[in-house]
């Protein structure tokens, strides 16, 4: 039940655009002084060591953050992604490797709040651990969908819902999607963002089909593709479905994908895309 484990994947180059866009989405929340709240549904342990037995497997890290590390032309939500890394780190050493909750928690100011929901015990255990009795951090060990229909609308009426589930279910586009749609009936106004793995045509087809037939408003869709999606079982990109994208994000993100296209595949042939899947 509880097999999957991102201490595999951590700083690969699907964390590395997820975690940007997370940035930068936070960054724009920042921009009004009234509070905001940050929901992470799927917040697994929130730091992974890159030297550790897990992220040494594969080392898909070295295809992800490795290829920016040492960069310095940095775009503004980048150079704020990478100075919350190169802070965990001694210098010029790339070890320490934060999730999403760690990320977020970096950009809260002291009227913030997150809160991280894990559903796996182990995971859940280190993601506490990690933030010890800070108090503007709420960490649930539950089902991360259930989460939404507990903690929306936050109180603040502001803030950001990242939903990244580890799609190792056959079903859970479906789940992510009615996930997704439960907490929006909830909240409408608030800012959502979908994490999904680019696998084949027909998979991300169907996800943007059932995103079609529901009553969200205002979805944009963020992509970064690596290999054509016609090769199977291989992450062949990273996308994002962003519902209420605040404004001058798409502008932003225009500018980002290329930077973050050319740096995590500098070979070329491969692309990037934003489009509004529905107006
Ligand atoms: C892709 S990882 C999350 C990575 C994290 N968001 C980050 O960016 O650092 C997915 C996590 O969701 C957890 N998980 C799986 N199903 C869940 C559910 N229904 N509710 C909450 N967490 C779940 C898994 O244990 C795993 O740790």
């Amino acid at each position: 039940m509880f097999g999957y484990r991102h201490g595999f994947h951590a700083g690969n180059f699907a964390d590395v655009v997820k975690h940007t866009l997370l940035v930068l989405l936070i960054e724009a929340l920042r921009r009004k002084e009234s509070p905001f709240c940050i929901l992470d549904t799927h917040a697994a342990r929130g730091l992974y060591d890159l030297r550790g037995e897990q992220a040494q497997k594969r080392r898909e890290y070295e295809a992800g953050i490795g290829r920016l590390w040492q960069r310095t032309d940095l775009p503004p939500p980048v150079a704020t992604y990478l100075a919350t890394i190169r802070a965990l780190n001694e210098p010029h050493q790339l070890r320490w490797y934060p999730g999403s909750p760690r990320l977020a928690r970096a950009l809260l100011r002291p009227q913030d709040r997150l809160i991280a929901i894990e559903r796996n015990p182990q995971e859940h255990q280190l993601l506490k651990q990690g933030f010890g009795r800070d108090r503007q951090v709420a960490i649930h060990c539950q089902d991360g969908y259930q989460g939404l229909k507990a903690f929306l609308p936050p109180k603040e009426r502001r803030g950001l819902v990242l939903i990244d589930p580890p799609y190792e279910l056959q079903d859970e586009y479906s789940q992510a999607v009615a996930g997704l749609l439960s907490g929006w009936q909830r909240w409408p106004s608030g800012l959502y963002a979908l994490w999904y793995p680019i696998l084949t045509e027909g998979l991300r087809a169907r996800l943007f089909t059932q995103l079609r037939a529901t009553a969200l408003r205002r979805v944009l869709v963020v992509e970064l593709i690596l290999q054509p999606p016609s090769v199977r079982n291989r992450l062949n990109g990273s996308g994002m479905v962003l519902v209420n994208p605040p404004f001058g994000c798409e502008q932003q993100l225009a500018e980002l994908l290329p930077w973050l296209q050319q740096a995590l595949a500098p070979a070329g042939g491969h692309s990037h895309a934003l489009q509004w899947l529905i107006p």
